[in-house]
């Protein structure tokens, strides 16, 4: 697929070299902008609270299947649900939330593990096979939430994240799981 991520810093940066190994086409942008002509998919990994400004300085943005990766502290975007319900506002295609629960700190171990750990997401139905992939293709397990009106839960999981994250687990991969799935595995 060709792959046009707005940032490219450790989310944007750290997705972008694992879709290069998994053999995608992938541009990863900063903040000077760039252009996502002839994506097929447009990743966001910016600050959440920088969405307007930093999609203003891409040209080519129109009706592609849509992930956002971004996270925002404090309160949801004025006038939308979810920075994911503002993205797709701006770029107009299907929509997807993922990665936002991810540690990018940690994604260069996530081959180490004897389990694809999992990423936690919510797309509209036309998104939901690309980001599947994507997710897979980055080295993580797709768990669906559902459509893109699970965002909001997604986005307020920050606050769970960010404390863990600040305790005594640091940077952690997490994984749901049926009963006797991994024994049976
Ligand atoms: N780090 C994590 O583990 C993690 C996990 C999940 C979600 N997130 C979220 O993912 C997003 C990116 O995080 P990150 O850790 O990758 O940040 P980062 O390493 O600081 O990279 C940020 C990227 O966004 C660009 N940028 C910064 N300010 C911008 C602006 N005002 N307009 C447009 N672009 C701007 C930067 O451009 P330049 O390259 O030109 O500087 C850079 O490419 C954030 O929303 C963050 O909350 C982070």
């Amino acid at each position: 697929m060709r792959i046009t991520v707005i940032g490219r810093g450790h989310v944007g940066g750290g997705l972008a070299r694992r879709w290069k190994a998994a053999g995608h086409e992938v541009t990863a942008v900063g903040r000077d902008g760039g252009d996502a002509t002839g994506a097929d998919v447009v990743v966001i990994a910016i600050p959440g609270d920088s969405i307007a400004a930093g999609l203003a300085a891409i040209s080519g943005l129109g009706g592609q299947v849509t992930i956002d990766a971004s996270n925002k502290f404090g309160a949801r975007p004025p006038g939308y649900d979810s920075v994911a319900e503002q993205v797709k506002a701006i770029v107009g295609g299907p929509t997807a939330k993922a990665f936002n629960t991810n540690f990018a700190s940690i994604y260069d171990v996530v081959d180490a593990e004897p389990v694809p750990p999992g990423t936690l997401f919510a797309a509209d139905a036309d998104a939901r096979e690309v980001t599947e992939r994507l997710i897979r293709d980055a080295g993580f397990d797709p768990i669906h939430l559902g459509d893109l009106t699970k965002a909001p839960l997604l986005e307020s999981l920050i606050e769970l994240t960010s404390t863990l994250d600040r305790g005594e687990l640091g940077p952690f991969f997490y994984r749901f799981n049926r009963p006797g799935e991994l024994a049976a595995g």
